[in-house]
């Protein structure tokens, strides 16, 4: 049988908050390991770590936090080595994170096919056109009502737009 293929191992992360009132060991020595195909669900209590373990995962994690120990490697990328713009290309790319804030998941102001066409541009070098068709293709996907002919591109007066509210679940 073929050894099943490893996405993302973590080994022993540490990610801690230097403050003022001092140290904060948010994440204090965890390991995991996704294969492909695979579902992995991080539960504990709020202020567990969940969400830094995932930012930390992201390089996300912003001063006066700090990676401070560990390794996580991502199909072979040693990622909290990489530079910040080769980290700018997977993410959204490669690895990508769905944020509990709905504020900052998606923008109301704008249409979510955008929104999708817009990250696939810059991600994947799509064309406008090209961009369009796989946002909604992505929307027929996973059960939006026709995605096809609703208004995705032009201005968000348009009554025929979609907001995205409809399409955030609860992700808390
Ligand atoms: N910027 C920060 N400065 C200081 N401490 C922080 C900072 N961000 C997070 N923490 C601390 O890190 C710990 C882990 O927080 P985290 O947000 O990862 O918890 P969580 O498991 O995601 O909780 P929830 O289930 O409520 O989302 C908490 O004690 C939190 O107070
Ligand atoms: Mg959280």
């Amino acid at each position: 049988m073929r050894e099943p293929e490893e996405l993302l191992r973590v080994e022993n992360l540490k990610t801690h908050f230097f403050t003022d009132d001092g140290v904060v060991r948010a994440v204090d020595g965890i390991s995991l390991r996704i294969n492909r195909g695979k579902t992995l669900g991080l539960v504990g209590e709020s202020g567990c770590g969940k969400s830094v373990t995932s930012l930390s995962i992201m390089r996300l994690i912003a001063p006066p936090g700090r990676i401070v120990e560990g390794e996580i490697n991502l199909r072979g990328l040693d990622v909290a080595k990489l530079e910040e713009d080769e980290m700018r290309h997977i993410r959204g790319n490669r690895i990508s994170m769905i944020f509990q804030q709905p504020t900052s998941c998606l923008n109301p102001v704008f249409r979510v096919g955008n929104q999708i066409a817009e990250s696939l541009m810059i991600h994947r070098g799509y064309n406008k056109q090209r961009a369009r068709q796989r946002a909604i293709e992505l929307l027929t996907m996973v059960g939006i009502p026709s995605a096809k002919t609703r208004n995705w591109a032009t201005t968000p007066c348009r009554a025929r737009r979609i907001n995205p509210n409809p399409i955030r679940g609860n992700r808390g």
